[in-house]
């Protein structure tokens, strides 16, 4: 899926070295990948390429074999709204929008009136995510309770490749452990490719592949 990506670091517009150096990894359908390293490893970086969000300097982002980096802007700003579950390590949540209008956000580029059916599904993810008939905006949310509406926004749409960044960082372990729970059973049940950065072992524990990105090289992580 993804080829000798090569994403450079710029300091004042010059290449000063690599963030990810030739990195490739392939995430199979049903299959949950995860992604650990330092902080400043290129974690993030790596995410963003896979979804077309950062121009890679070198390398392909393969999925079904459209290859994402020759798409243009338009073209692949849909594909990702197409295909990809973004959970974003900021949350990148509307702050002024209520838990379940961030939920359906990835709904309003397509529909004019939401369906019906949406909004069932978006409170029936509110209601997995434990915040069922929460009204407040999410700028007044917890830092967790905004994660947890990132993780169900991401899932709304259904996508066939989830991205989460960190996604239970600011989780306690029982929340994050529900969670997980969601992410992994919702990819796993609709055969959706799951890929994770994470610092989280419970969360790493539970992939069918770990992998360590360090000096901006992705290694497979020895069994612990
Ligand atoms: N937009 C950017 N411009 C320049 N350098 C960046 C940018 N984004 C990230 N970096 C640098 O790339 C490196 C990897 O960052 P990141 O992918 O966020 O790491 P991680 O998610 O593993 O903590 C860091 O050294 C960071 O400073
Ligand atoms: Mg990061």
């Amino acid at each position: 899926m993804v080829r000798d990506l090569v994403v450079e670091r710029r300091e004042a517009g010059r290449a000063v070295g690599a963030i990810l150096d030739r990195v490739a990894l392939a995430v199979e359908p049903g299959a949950f990948v995860a992604v650990t390293g330092p902080s400043g490893a290129g974690k993030t970086t790596l995410l963003n390429a896979i979804a077309g969000l950062t121009k890679p300097t070198v390398g392909t982002v393969l999925w079904d074999g459209v290859d994402v980096g020759v798409l243009s802007d338009a073209r692949r700003d849909r594909w990702r709204r197409d295909t990809v579950g973004l959970v974003f390590q900021d949350f990148q949540l509307f702050a002024e929008l209520g838990v379940l209008q961030n939920i359906l956000l990835p709904m309003t580029f397509d529909h004019v009136r939401v369906p019906a059916a949406a909004t069932e599904r978006a409170k029936a993810l509110a209601e997995r995510v434990g915040l069922g008939g929460r009204s407040l905006v999410a700028a007044k949310l917890s830092r967790g309770e905004q994660q947890r509406v990132a993780i169900a926004r991401a899932l709304m749409r259904a996508p066939r490749l989830v991205l989460a960044d960190e996604p239970t960082a600011s989780l306690d372990a029982a929340t994050g452990t529900r969670i997980a729970d969601l992410l992994i059973e919702s990819c796993r049940d609709s055969g959706a490719a799951l890929l994770v950065v994470s610092h989280d072992p419970a969360l790493i524990a539970r992939a069918d592949r770990r992998l360590r990105l360090s000096g901006g090289r992705l290694e497979a992580m020895e069994a612990s």
